[in-house]
């Protein structure tokens, strides 16, 4: 999808309108991770229940990402899931830990390992479609966004075993078995690609694709090794009109490459200002962020100056969805989370103009 300057309609969501680039009727904003830890109904509903098996579980998936909706006045919901969903799905023998994150029994690092990953069959993705269809007839004007884990980051997890500070093996595969390397990265597109359709052809109205460790390559490998299997995943999901996200963490050498590997929206996180982000890229994308997670436990005049900061930055973009950086952290207060709601829809557009 292309950016055209096109003028407000009035009753689009606030969300799909700056994804466009067009000015909304107020700034939106979602939190990535809004759903989890950091909110006491979540923990009740996960209790005893592992996280896979919650994802699996139509009924619980609504409840959970309904929970942020109802308690904060946030532009969008975020499908309940995780990027790991797809691959348990094929039957990956792999588990979340609380804690520490996905961790997979037998690592991909042979052509041999390569037989666990094939693309999902018919009804292998029921559960998710099942479950976006519920939530799309409860949220009403609230959009749903869908989302899927990029190649890069699938990949990481899958040849490392688990999370990783380095990736060597990861990187050490891309550099020295270019044809493995390839067809691992080609699998996972496709599986990535078969999740995020799934959710749009469902009624997910935006899709953010999740590269979170991207941002440890070399621009020269990004290019070579990893945008052209994110860019077929970005593509199926283009095909289909949906107005996509491409995020990463410290990507600030790379945003250039993540828009040129197809995206509508460029998620930033907190290290560059979001009109620098824009320059850098020469504009024609809407920006998403970029509030430092780790800055939600400050005293809240400092917050709040932090929180106007960013809205200048962003307003001088055509097209900006509030957001932090990264996640929500678990310990963050979700009172705290509802001021910055409340100040982003009460201030963001007067500031635009400032
Ligand atoms: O609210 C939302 O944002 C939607 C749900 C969502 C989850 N995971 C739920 C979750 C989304 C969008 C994801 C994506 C995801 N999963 C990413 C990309 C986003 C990012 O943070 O960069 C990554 C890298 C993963 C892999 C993963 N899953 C990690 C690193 C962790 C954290 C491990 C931990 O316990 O600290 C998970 C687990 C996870 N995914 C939780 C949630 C709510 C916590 C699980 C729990 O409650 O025990």
């Amino acid at each position: 999808m292309t950016h055209r300057a096109e003028p407000p309609t009035g009753d689009e969501p606030p969300l799909l309108a700056a994804a466009r680039g067009v000015e909304p009727s107020r700034v939106p904003v979602w939190f990535m991770r809004q759903a989890g830890r950091s909110l006491p109904e979540y923990r009740r509903v996960r209790e005893g229940i592992s996280m896979l098996d919650s994802c699996a579980r139509p009924d619980l998936v609504t409840e959970i990402t309904l929970q942020p909706v109802r308690r904060y006045d946030v532009d969008a919901a975020i499908f309940y899931s995780d990027i790991m969903v797809p691959l348990k799905a094929i039957g990956v023998d792999l588990d979340i830990v609380p804690g520490t994150g996905p961790v997979i029994a037998s690592p991909i690092r042979s052509d041999a390992d390569l037989a666990q990953l094939r693309d999902p069959q018919p009804g292998e993705l029921d559960h998710v479609a099942e479950a976006v269809r519920l939530l799309v007839a409860e949220l009403g004007d609230v959009p749903l966004i869908g989302f899927c884990g990029a190649p890069f980051t699938l990949a990481s997890y899958l040849v490392e075993g688990g999370p990783s500070k380095d990736y060597s093996r990861t990187k050490a595969m891309m550099v020295g078995a270019p044809e493995l390397w390839r067809e691992l990265m080609e699998r996972l597109a496709r599986i990535s690609a078969a999740f995020l359709t799934t959710q749009v052809r469902a009624g997910a109205r935006l899709v953010q694709v999740f590269d979170s460790w991207a941002g440890a390559l070399a621009p020269a490998d990004y290019r070579a090794s990893v945008q052209p299997h994110t860019a077929t995943v970005l593509a199926a999901v283009g095909e289909l009109g949906v107005p996509r996200i491409h995020f990463g963490v410290g990507t600030g050498e790379l945003l250039g490459d993540l828009v040129a590997a197809g995206a509508d929206v460029l998620g930033v996180d907190w290290r560059v200002p979001l009109d620098e982000a824009w320059r850098r890229v020469g504009g024609g994308v809407a920006v998403q962020g970029n509030l430092d997670p780790a800055l939600l436990g400050a005293p809240w005049p400092v917050l709040a100056e932090r929180v106007r900061e960013v809205l200048r930055a962003g307003g001088r973009v055509p097209g900006h969805i509030f957001n932090l950086g990264h996640g929500v952290p678990p310990a963050a207060d979700p009172d705290v989370l509802a001021r910055v709601v409340e100040l982003v829809h009460a201030e963001g557009l007067a500031l635009r103009e400032a």
